[in-house]
């Protein structure tokens, strides 16, 4: 079977194909909505990653204006994260994200995404991320939620996602980790997207609304066609002159007071930061339930928007680092992304285990030092570069592939049997150790 797959791909690219990882290879959607509920397109997972290396014509125009002196004053960022936006939105916007009817320029989706109670819907491909907590998005928004989101790669980035599943069956996560990592360049954005009453939500005017097929309720495991609304979008980009992390991690957040449609245009910018602060350990700006926004000069890894005209109360990361609005308080995005490794051992937030470390102390900044693009955060196991949907990809693959396809009667799994998924465990890795790959951890009780 896997024998024969293979030499249809050998026969492919000796025929001249550009792509190898054709639609159909790995699955679109792991929930499919009732025909009674929904009659639109279906989502289909963006899969013809790039066989070659996409030359100088594909960099992005908005690298040639990355700041030459990286400041805290987030206005020396502004036309830098406006191009950003746009290069995210170009040809997007208008398919609410579509990507393969996009006339500008490819995107594409991470495979196994699909996979678990979280997996992605199929509508707009959205994936289950966080419960959205009572007056965490204004202090009129007094019932919980949850959010939904879909991230997309440029061809890039997309080149390197196609060198790791180049053998469906064999993903090698050595072309993210040292001395390999995502390419200069790579750009993905991340749209997410809030199950809530927006009519609590003064910045949720005239919302930017999309069906979804989501849970009732962030526990629930029942489903039903809703409309979910356009909170956030986050950017990463990969820029080796980042000397911090090799890495830039944006957001946007979205403001419709006193616009006169839902529009992508609507998202304005929360901050950028291209390093965790890591001598900074004071925590006074931490701020859970804004009714403002707390910018801490301390920070000089992180430029915060001050214009607070556009840009909403909003709770930022720990200590005032970057996060979104659906983001978590104690974080920050360099912080949890950092983590991203395979074997997944690390958690993601100090605060995800019983008895933490108290913030600020040496433990506790383990999770706000700046690692190098391709360095894992655990000794011994491999990095997937600041992506954690390859790692939450990887975790699922085998997941399914060990664990999920039957016990042999010697008590061994699929993965002990066959050689060549050598992948399944880090050498000094307990199985029993791996983290779940989730933006928060109470999605761990719905499985
Ligand atoms: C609590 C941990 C956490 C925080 C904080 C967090 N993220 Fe993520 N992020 C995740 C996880 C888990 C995924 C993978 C699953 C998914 O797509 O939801 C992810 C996915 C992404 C992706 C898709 C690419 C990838 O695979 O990594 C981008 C881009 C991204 N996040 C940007 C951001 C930005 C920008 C911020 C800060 C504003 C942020 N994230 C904060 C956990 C986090």
């Amino acid at each position: 079977m896997i024998k024969s797959h293979a030499k249809i791909l050998v026969l492919m690219t000796l025929a001249g194909g550009s792509s190898m990882a054709n639609a159909g290879t790995f699955p679109d959607f792991g929930f499919a909505p009732p025909k009674s509920e929904y009659s639109g397109p279906a989502f289909q997972l963006s899969q013809n990653y790039p066989t070659t290396a996409p030359g100088a014509a594909s960099m992005p125009a908005f690298f040639k204006i990355l700041p030459t002196t990286r400041s805290n004053d987030f206005e020396t960022w502004r036309a830098y994260m406006e191009g950003v936006k746009q290069y995210c939105l170009e040809g997007n916007a208008e398919t609410n994200w579509n990507v393969q009817k996009n006339a500008v320029r490819q995107w594409y989706h991470m495979p196994w995404q699909h996979y678990g109670p979280s997996g992605r819907e199929g509508i707009h491909g959205l994936t289950r991320e966080a419960p959205i907590q009572p007056k965490q998005l204004a202090h009129t928004q007094l019932e919980s939620g949850q959010t939904y989101a879909v991230g997309i790669y440029n061809d890039i980035g997309a080149f390197t996602i196609g060198q790791v599943w180049k053998d469906p069956q064999n993903p090698d996560p050595s072309f993210t980790s040292k001395p390999k990592s995502f390419p200069n360049g790579t750009v993905v954005c991340k749209a997410l997207y809030a199950d809530i009453d927006v009519n609590s939500v003064p910045s949720l005017a005239n919302p930017l609304l999309l069906d979804a097929y989501t849970a009732v309720t962030f526990t629930s495991t029942d489903r039903v066609v809703k409309k979910v609304a356009l909170i956030q979008m986050d950017i990463a980009v990969r820029d080796s002159r980042v000397s911090e992390t090799g890495w830039l991690f944006g957001t946007f957040q979205y403001n419709g007071i006193d616009k006169s449609k839902g529009d992508w245009e609507n998202l304005v910018p929360v901050g950028i930061m291209w390093g965790n602060d890591p001598e900074v350990t004071s925590s006074e700006f931490t701020n859970p339930t804004p009714t403002e926004t707390k910018i801490n000069p301390a920070l000089k890894q992180t430029a915060i928007n001050a214009n607070t005209k556009e840009l909403p109360p909003t709770h930022l990361g720990w200590n005032g680092r970057l996060n979104g609005p659906v983001d978590n308080p104690q974080a920050s995005c360099l912080s949890c992304h950092m983590t991203a490794e395979y074997q997944q051992l690390a958690i993601m937030n100090p605060t995800f285990q019983a008895n933490p470390p108290a913030p600020g102390t040496e433990e506790w900044m383990k999770w706000f030092q700046n690692i190098p693009a391709g360095q894992p955060f655990t000794p011994g196991t491999q990095s997937t570069d600041y992506s954690l949907q390859l790692s939450a990809a990887l975790a699922n693959f085998y997941d399914w592939k060990c664990n999920h396809s039957g016990v042999y009667a010697d008590g061994k799994n699929a993965c002990e049997k066959i050689v060549p998924l050598k992948l399944m465990k880090a050498s000094n890795a307990p199985q029993d150790e791996v983290q779940k790959v989730q933006r928060s951890p109470e999605l761990e009780d719905l499985e």
